[in-house]
């Protein structure tokens, strides 16, 4: 399956008929798959509802275009190598047709215990080849995965289970994550206590640390696999039916289950991951990311196995056993694609270039960033240290919602500029709108980052409640899918993220609404009010800064301020825990009711002098107060 662009020239002209003949250019894309049925439409599509079908009443399953559609040709290729989280423990190496085989297996498991095409199977999984078994085994017999990132607390997974009305969880007795041993089954158990729709969890055996496993209920992934078949057949899916549920954060407080389908997905994934990392047959492909976010979902498992590619999953952290980590595990399975986030280089740098410089990254190709922007002094260090000045960044921007990378560049084939995502792939049409909601035509702008045609991964509804969808994405500017981003156009059409533009706040890459840390706050039995804003930190790019309103000033502020940590961890989980907390007697409100944001954004930043225009406050007042108690 060659889907490679091959010159910055060829790029243009896909680009150009992308737009021209939407539905010509990716019939001819979509001609590289294998379809059990073909389809009879290429799109159908509003967004005004919104409404969205790509590949109409196609037939397909992704699994045998990522697995079986492989055997012939690289049945003894590598698809996965796991490095584990400690370096002395053995890796592990499974060939297509051994991956095709495990995951058939687990597939005809996840039968055996009763689990149906259409059912949700919740996954809260270490890093380890179990949990690429597990996604794809689900997607095998159609079942909708929704995979937790194993660092979310057991209300947060007990909110997905509901919201998902989720019949299966999969899990591990516990994972490793550097120097630490984090358990899961205990906080599945506890989840569980508030959900009565689960009828099974599967407990991979991790640790050997022998958790309780309830009668009727749990049962070991190595006897649920027990005399299964290794041949499993690939489900019908049509198009358009559910490939998963990812959840994420939005501007209110309840996350949403963004819904992504079989046939566009594939379709998108495949064709992103080629062009913008310029893959190569023998390449080693290695992102860092966690399967529990889209970027673990499209870019460790689908976009490269589609692909044919050898994929590189990693259980540890970039710091452990030492900030070299990365570095030796590049130079240890010869990485020739290395994707990861500013965060982990600001980290990594911050620890001081000797660890990076004992490697020799010899065989790194192009370089990928993503999650937010990055910054131009990491983009340096990432081009010269890592690089070695030889290798493309791309800076991949896209969201959980697109399923796929929409601005970027291709490998070495793209104009590059520091901090810059840089242009559109084929088949995305990016607009820039001004706060009236008007298409800004001209170049060197800044304006409200929008969609104005669909794409074929582009999410298709929230989980259970369309009309959120609505007005979440398609009711800000009419005719347009709305990122959420303020972005800039350079002079070159090079498209510039500025960040976000509305509540959500991106720390480490990992995004929260503000109203969400909000109501985890304000579920500690002494606080009154609390109103979060993220702010500048020099590691995750942003932080979270809580004002926090207390029944009565707390006499002892540290310890309230691990109370409220605690709260936020039980919540939400560490991952959403505020930098700074600081103690108010009063938040900044217009005389509706409303908090100003924007002052208390402006005090986090430590810019209290351009508080700008605080007289249409209710109390004027209580801002003095915020100023001189700043963190
Ligand atoms: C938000 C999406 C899909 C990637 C993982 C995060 C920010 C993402 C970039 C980039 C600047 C970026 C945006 C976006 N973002 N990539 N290359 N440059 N900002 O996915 O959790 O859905 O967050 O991350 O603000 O809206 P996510």
């Amino acid at each position: 399956m060659e889907l490679r662009i091959n010159s910055f020239e060829e790029y243009q002209n896909k680009y150009r008929q992308s737009v021209e003949q939407p539905e010509a250019f990716w019939d001819e894309v979509a001609q590289n798959f294998s379809w059990q049925q073909p389809y009879d439409k290429v799109l159908d599509w509003n967004f005004d509802e919104p409404n969205i079908k790509w590949f109409v009443n196609g037939k397909l399953n992704i699994t045998e275009n990522a697995l079986d559609r492989h055997l012939e040709k690289r049945g003894n290729k590598l698809a996965l190598i796991w490095e584990p989280n400690d370096p002395k423990e053995r890796f592990v190496r499974l060939t297509y047709r051994e991956l095709y085989e495990k995951v058939n297996e687990f597939a005809n498991a996840l039968k055996a215990q009763g689990v149906k095409k259409g059912d949700r199977v919740i996954i809260y999984m270490p890093m380890i080849p179990e949990l690429t078994i597990a996604v794809l085994a689900c997607a095998r017999i159609g079942a909708v995965h929704s995979v937790v990132f194993a660092g979310f607390s057991a209300n947060a997974i007990a909110d997905r289970i509901q919201d998902a009305q989720a019949t299966m969880v999969i899990t591990a007795d516990g994972l490793n994550r550097g120097p630490k041993q984090v358990p899961l089954k205990r906080v599945v158990d506890e989840a569980l206590e508030h959900c009565d729709t689960i009828e099974k969890v599967i407990v991979y055996n991790c640790l050997n640390w022998a958790p309780e496993m309830k009668a009727g209920r749990d049962i070991w992934w190595h006897d649920a696999i027990q005399g299964m078949e290794k041949v499993c057949p690939a489900e019908p899916m049509d198009s358009e039916d559910m490939l998963f549920i990812l959840y994420t954060s939005g501007s209110t407080g309840k996350p949403k289950g963004v819904v992504h389908t079989c046939g566009g997905y594939m379709v998108y994934t495949a064709y992103s991951f080629q062009n913008v990392f310029q893959y190569r047959e023998s390449d080693v492909y290695w992102c860092t990311a966690d399967v529990g976010w889209i970027t673990g979902h499209s870019y460790i498992v689908y976009g490269p196995l589609l692909s044919g590619a050898t994929t590189l999953m990693f259980e540890g952290v970039p710091t452990y056993p030492d900030a070299g980590r990365f570095w030796q595990v590049c130079d240890k399975h010869g990485v020739n694609i290395f994707y990861t986030a500013p965060t982990a280089i600001r980290a990594l740098m911050a620890a001081g270039d000797d660890h990076v410089l004992s490697y020799s990254l010899n065989s790194l190709r192009v370089l990928g960033s993503v999650g937010e922007p990055i910054n131009e002094e990491a983009w340096k260090w990432y081009h010269l240290h890592v690089g070695k000045s030889k290798c493309p960044i791309v800076d991949t921007w896209w969201q959980t919602e697109t399923g796929g990378i929409m601005l970027s560049g291709l490998g070495d084939l793209s104009p590059m500029r520091p901090a810059h995502a840089g242009l559109p792939l084929p088949g995305i049409q990016p607009v820039l709108l001004d706060q009236e909601g008007k298409t800004i035509e001209e170049n060197e702008v800044e304006g409200y980052l929008c969609v104005k045609f669909p794409w074929p991964s582009m999410l298709r509804t929230t989980y259970g409640d369309h009309e959120r969808c609505r007005v979440a994405y398609f009711s800000h500017y009419k005719g347009h899918y709305f990122t959420g981003d303020g972005a800039k156009r350079d002079e070159n059409g090079l498209y510039r993220i500025i960040g976000r533009v509305d509540d959500v706040i991106n720390v480490s890459g990992h995004r929260f609404g503000t109203a969400e840390i909000e109501q985890a706050i304000n579920a500690n039995a002494m606080v009154v009010e609390s109103a979060v804003v993220g702010y500048p930190h020099d590691i995750k790019g942003q932080a979270i800064y809580a004002y926090v309103i207390c029944q009565e000033l707390p006499s002892d502020p540290d310890m309230m301020r691990a109370q409220i940590i605690e709260t936020v961890t039980e919540q939400i989980g560490k991952i959403a825990k505020p930098e700074k907390i600081q103690f108010v007697s009063g938040l900044p409100k217009t005389r509706s009711g409303k908090i100003m944001r924007r002052i208390l954004r402006k005090v986090a930043e430590g810019e209290s002098d351009k508080l700008g225009d605080t007289s249409t406050l209710l109390d004027p007042t209580v801002v003095d107060e915020i100023v001189n108690g700043a963190l």
